[in-house]
C-alpha cells in the first residue's frame, strides 16, 4: 500500500509545484522561442493554451496524483486497476518518465551556462563590457565542449544529490525567498531596460498578434511550451500531487501557479525585448538570447556584477528547483518498482540523462552543423530533443485530461475540487474536449510539416 505521507502545510504544495514551474522555461526558452517565432503570435498561442488548456490539465494532474497518492507510474497503474479500465493508460506514467529523462539531458546543459555566467558577474570579468565582447564570450562559451560538459556535471551532481539524499522537500522554505527575490531582480532588469532600452518596441513585438505570422512548427512550440512551461504532461505535478494535503483547493492553486508562471515569463520576455531592441540585437539570436542581453545589463549597471551574481545565483536555485521536480517521478518509480534505494534510483536516472545531455553539448560545437542528428532529422540533436519533448509533453496532458475527464468519477472528482457545480461542469468540458482537441489540431496541423 501507499507509504505517502501528507505535506501537512497547506501552501506547501503550492511552494513546490511554482519551484518546478518557474525556472528556465520562463527566463532562456519563453524569450528565446518567443524571438525565435516572430513575437506576438507565438505568445498569442501559447496564453490562449495556458489557459484552456494548461490549467484545466494543471488540475487533472494534481488530482491524479492526490487521488491515487503514489508516484506517477504506479500511480497511474493504480488508478487503472481501481476504475478496471484499460492499461493503456499506464502510458501515461511511462511517457512521462521519458519526457523527464529528454528534458533534464539539456535542461542542465544550459543550467550549466547560468553557473558560469555566475562566475563571470562575481568575479567582475564583464563590468563594463560592450555587446560585440559579451557575444564573443558566449560564443566561446558554447565552441568549448569541456566547459559545457563540466558545467553539466556540475549542475546534474547537485540536482541528483538534493533528490538522492531525500532533502528536496526541505528546500521548499528556501524557495519562499528566492523566487520573490528572483522577481525582484527582473523587475530591477526591467526598469533597466525601460531607461536604457527600447521597451516600446519590446511590447510592440510581444503583442501585436498576428497569427498569420506563426509557422507551422511555431504553432507546435508555443503549445509545447505551456506545457513545458507548467510542467505539465509528464508526472512532476502529479508526483507533488501526491503530497499535496487533501484540504488544500485544488483550483485556486492550479490558477496560482500559472499567474505566478506566466508573470515571470512576461517580465523576463519585456525585460529581454527592451535590451535586445535597445542594442540592435537579433531578437531571434536564438537559445544564447538570455545569455547575450542579461549580462550586457549587468555589465552597465551601478553594482551590476553584484546584482548579476545574485542574479544568476537565484535562476541556479530556480533551475534546481525545476531540475529534482524531473528527477523525483522518475526516481520514485524505479524505487518503487525495482526495489533500488533511492540513491541507487537517482543515480541511474542522472547518469542516463548526463550521457544523452552530452548530445546537446556537441550540437552547439561539434555537432552544430552536420551530425548524424542533420541527417535524418534535419536538424541538431538539442533541437530534436526539443522537437519530441514538444510532443510527449501535449501528448501526456492530453492522456491525462482525457483519463481525469472520463475514467474519474463524478463524485471522485467532486472529492478532489470540492467546488460549485458550474465549475466543475466547466472544468470537465474543458479536459474531456477543449484540451484533447486543441491538442489533437496542432499535432495535425503541424506534425506532417514537420521537415526532416
Ligand atoms: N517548468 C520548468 C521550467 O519552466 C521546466 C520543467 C518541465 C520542470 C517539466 C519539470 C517538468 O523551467
Ligand atoms: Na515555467
Amino acid at each position: 500500500m501507499s507509504t505517502h505521507n501528507v505535506w501537512t502545510h497547506k501552501g506547501t504544495f503550492l511552494l513546490a509545484a511554482v519551484g518546478s514551474a518557474v525556472g528556465l522555461g520562463n527566463l532562456w526558452r519563453f524569450p528565446y522561442l518567443t524571438g525565435e517565432n516572430g513575437g506576438g503570435a507565438f505568445i498569442l498561442i501559447y496564453a490562449l493554451t495556458i489557459f484552456a488548456v494548461g490549467i484545466p490539465i494543471l488540475i487533472a494532474e494534481t488530482m491524479l496524483g492526490r487521488a491515487s497518492r503514489r508516484s506517477p507510474i504506479m500511480g497511474m497503474r493504480f488508478l487503472t486497476r481501481t476504475h478496471d479500465t484499460s492499461r493503456a493508460w499506464e502510458s501515461i506514467g511511462w511517457l512521462g518518465a521519458a519526457a523527464a529523462f529528454l528534458i533534464l539531458s539539456f535542461y542542465s546543459v544550459i543550467a550549466g551556462w547560468a553557473i558560469h555566467y555566475t562566475w563571470q558577474m562575481l568575479t567582475g570579468s564583464l563590468v563594463g563590457a560592450d555587446a560585440a565582447t559579451i557575444g564573443a564570450g558566449f560564443d566561446a562559451l558554447l565552441a568549448s565542449p569541456g566547459l559545457l560538459t563540466l558545467y553539466h556535471t556540475l549542475f546534474i551532481i547537485a540536482s541528483g544529490l538534493i533528490v538522492g539524499m531525500g532533502i528536496h522537500k526541505g528546500i521548499e522554505s528556501g524557495l519562499r525567498i528566492m523566487m520573490p527575490a528572483l522577481f525582484v531582480i527582473l523587475l530591477v532588469v526591467l526598469a533597466y531596460g525601460i531607461t536604457n532600452g527600447d521597451f516600446g518596441a519590446a511590447a510592440s513585438f510581444l503583442f501585436t498578434f498576428n497569427v498569420g505570422d506563426l509557422s507551422l512548427e511555431g504553432w507546435l512550440q508555443a503549445m509545447g511550451q505551456s506545457f513545458f512551461t507548467l510542467s505539465l504532461g509528464m508526472g512532476a505535478i502529479m508526483a507533488y500531487g501526491a503530497y499535496m494535503a487533501s484540504e488544500a483547493s485544488l483550483s485556486r492553486t492550479a490558477f496560482a501557479v500559472a499567474f505566478i508562471d506566466t508573470a515571470v515569463a512576461m517580465v523576463a520576455g519585456l525585460a529581454i525585448f527592451s535590451l535586445v531592441f535597445g542594442a540592435g540585437l537579433d531578437a531571434a539570436a536564438g537559445p544564447g538570447l538570455m545569455f547575450v542581453t542579461l549580462p550586457l545589463a549587468f555589465a552597465e549597471m551601478p553594482f551590476g556584477g553584484l546584482i548579476g551574481g545574485v542574479f544568476f545565483i537565484l535562476v541556479l536555485g530556480a533551475a534546481i528547483s525545476s531540475s529534482i521536480s524531473l528527477i523525483e517521478p522518475v526516481a520514485a518509480f524505479l524505487v518503487e518498482r525495482f526495489d533500488l534505494t533511492r540513491p541507487q534510483a537517482v543515480f541511474v536516472m542522472v547518469v542516463a540523462s548526463w550521457a544523452l545531455g552530452l548530445l546537446t553539448v556537441v550540437s552547439f560545437n561539434l555537432w552544430a552543423e552536420a551530425s548524424p542528428f542533420h541527417t535524418l532529422f534535419g536538424r541538431s540533436a538539442f533541437d530534436f530533443i526539443e522537437l519530441l519533448t514538444n510532443i510527449f509533453m501535449p501528448l501526456g496532458g492530453m492522456l491525462i485530461a482525457l483519463f481525469a475527464g472520463w475514467a474519474l468519477t463524478h463524485s471522485e472528482v467532486m472529492k478532489e475540487m470540492r467546488t460549485s457545480e458550474t465549475w466543475f461542469r466547466t472544468w470537465r468540458f474543458l479536459v474531456r474536449f477543449v484540451a484533447p482537441a486543441a491538442v489533437a489540431f496542432v499535432f495535425l496541423r503541424t506534425i506532417p510539416q514537420v521537415e526532416g
